[in-house]
Formats: C-alpha cells, sequence, structure tokens
C-alpha cells in the first residue's frame, strides 16, 4: 500500500448523536477551551480535510487562530496554516467562499475527472482542483496518497459525517478525537456522525479507547483506530 498520511478525525456531537441542527444556522456543540484545543490539533498538522458540504454550510475559515502557533509553524517553515483540502462531486463551490479566500497555504479540491474541467472553470486561481479519475465518486484513499505525495504527513478530517464514514470504513483513521456536548437535537434530518457501512470496529471488534478528558461542559473521547497510533501525540 502506498504511503498515506497520519490521520486524525475530529468533531463534536451531540448526545443523541448528530454534528449540526437541521436548521440553516451553524449549530454551536463545542465551548471555547474545546475550540483552543482544536486550534492546536490544527497546528499539528499539514493539512485538514472537510466535505463539500461542510464548505457550502458552514463557510469554515479552517485557520490557525493563535498568532503564537501560527509564530511557531513559520519558523519550522510551514505555512501559518494548514493547507486546506476538500472533495466534490457535483463541484457546487463558490470561490468565494471563506475556504478558498483565506490563508496563504493550498487549497486542494479533489473530483471525478468528468466534472474537473468545469469545477477548475468555476474555481479559477482559488483552487487547485485534483482529477481522481473516472467514476462517480472520489475514493478517499486515492486523496490520502495523492496528499502523501505532495507532502502531508499528518492529515485532520473534519467532517462532515458523509466525509467522517468513507475515512472510518476504509480504515484510513489512525485516530478519533469525538467531543460530545451536553445537548440533544432531536431531531433525525440532522446530520449524524456516521452513516451506513462496514466499520471495522463493531461489536466483534471494539474501538480501544485512548483517553477521556473533561473540558468545561464537554468531554473529548480520544479513539486508537491503527497501529500507528501515536499516544504521545495527542493531548488528552
Ligand atoms: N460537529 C462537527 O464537528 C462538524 C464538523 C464538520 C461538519 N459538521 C456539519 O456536518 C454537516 C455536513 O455534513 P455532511 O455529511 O452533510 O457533508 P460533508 O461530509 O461535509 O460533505 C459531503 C459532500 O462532500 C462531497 N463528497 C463526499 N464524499 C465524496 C466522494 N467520495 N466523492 C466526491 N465527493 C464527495 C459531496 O459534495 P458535492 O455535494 O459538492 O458533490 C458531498 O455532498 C454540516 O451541517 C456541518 O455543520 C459538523
Amino acid at each position: 500500500m502506498a504511503d498515506r498520511p497520519y490521520t486524525l478525525l475530529s468533531c463534536g456531537m451531540s448526545i443523541d448523536g448528530y454534528l449540526d441542527s437541521a436548521g440553516a444556522a451553524r449549530l454551536r456543540l463545542s465551548n471555547a477551551a474545546d475550540f483552543e484545543r482544536v486550534d492546536a490539533e490544527r497546528a499539528r498538522c499539514d493539512a485538514i480535510l472537510v466535505g463539500a458540504a461542510t464548505v457550502r454550510n458552514d463557510n469554515p475559515r479552517l485557520l490557525i487562530r493563535s498568532a503564537l502557533r501560527r509564530a511557531e509553524r513559520e519558523a519550522r517553515g510551514l505555512p501559518p496554516s494548514p493547507v486546506k483540502v476538500t472533495l466534490t462531486r457535483r463541484g457546487d463551490l463558490p470561490a468565494t467562499a471563506a475556504f478558498f479566500t483565506t490563508g496563504s497555504a493550498d487549497k486542494l479540491v479533489y473530483c471525478p475527472a468528468r466534472a474537473a474541467e468545469r469545477i477548475r472553470a468555476r474555481l479559477g486561481a482559488a483552487a487547485t482542483v485534483v482529477d481522481t479519475g473516472p467514476g462517480d465518486d472520489v475514493d478517499v484513499a486515492a486523496i490520502a496518497e495523492d496528499l502523501s505525495a505532495r507532502g502531508v504527513d499528518r492529515l485532520m478530517v473534519e467532517g462532515g459525517g458523509t466525509v467522517l464514514t468513507q475515512f472510518l470504513t476504509a480504515a484510513l483513521a489512525d485516530e478519533l478525537h469525538l467531543v460530545v456536548a451536553p445537548l440533544f437535537v432531536g431531531d433525525s434530518r440532522a446530520p449524524r456522525l456516521a452513516g451506513d457501512g462496514p466499520f471495522p470496529w463493531n461489536a466483534e471488534r471494539r474501538a480501544p479507547l485512548a483517553g477521556v478528558r473533561q473540558i468545561g461542559d464537554v468531554v473529548l473521547l480520544r479513539y486508537a483506530l491503527s497501529e500507528r497510533f501515536c499516544a504521545e501525540a495527542g493531548g488528552v
């Protein structure tokens, strides 16, 4: 198997397993102290990946907030914030999204061959569009291999659920940071942490719990999902 980056999945969910509300406004699941922890985790990564729906719905900047962490990265010869990565079939991504307009690091958009030219025309110089070949879907394993070839050694996947599901079912995750927020969404139209699929972690093979930490009113669960799991590297 080709090299792939060490891959950390990171997300927050409600007690009833939702990543967001069903409404248009983004649901705030975490708290200030946990956002600070996530900022530190992001700063340790070479690239951050989110699905196209997250780019559209949340309009995230995906930048390192802390000036100190940005300066530390630059002192190591890195861009102040990690490379941003997304994947799409439809390519319905506005070049004006904060994903594209903020930060100096590369922005990579992975898409199937049949959509690549259209998406390139739409995004122009805002991003590098990477054609992943035939078929309707992008294979997340191909993304991981391509990112590795581009020098990405540590990848953070922040969701949403569609993307997290694919990294989990393809056994491409080395660890999971799951924050549980003290609230219920109670609306099955809302996006869930994970969809259907053959997860490597199930009733016969339980995921090793590597750490638990209370952060104010949320709890962080850290799971070790591969033999590459590095206990020292995380903050739990
Ligand atoms: N709580 C958290 O930590 C957290 C983190 C991130 C996001 N979220 C929430 O999650 C929700 C979005 O999650 P989601 O599951 O609906 O969407 P998502 O995972 O963010 O994005 C799904 C989209 O990504 C593209 N995509 C996914 N797999 C693909 C593949 N194999 N090949 C090509 N394109 C692929 C498609 O884009 P196209 O439609 O463009 O083809 C698909 O519609 C939002 O409400 C957001 O707020 C929560």
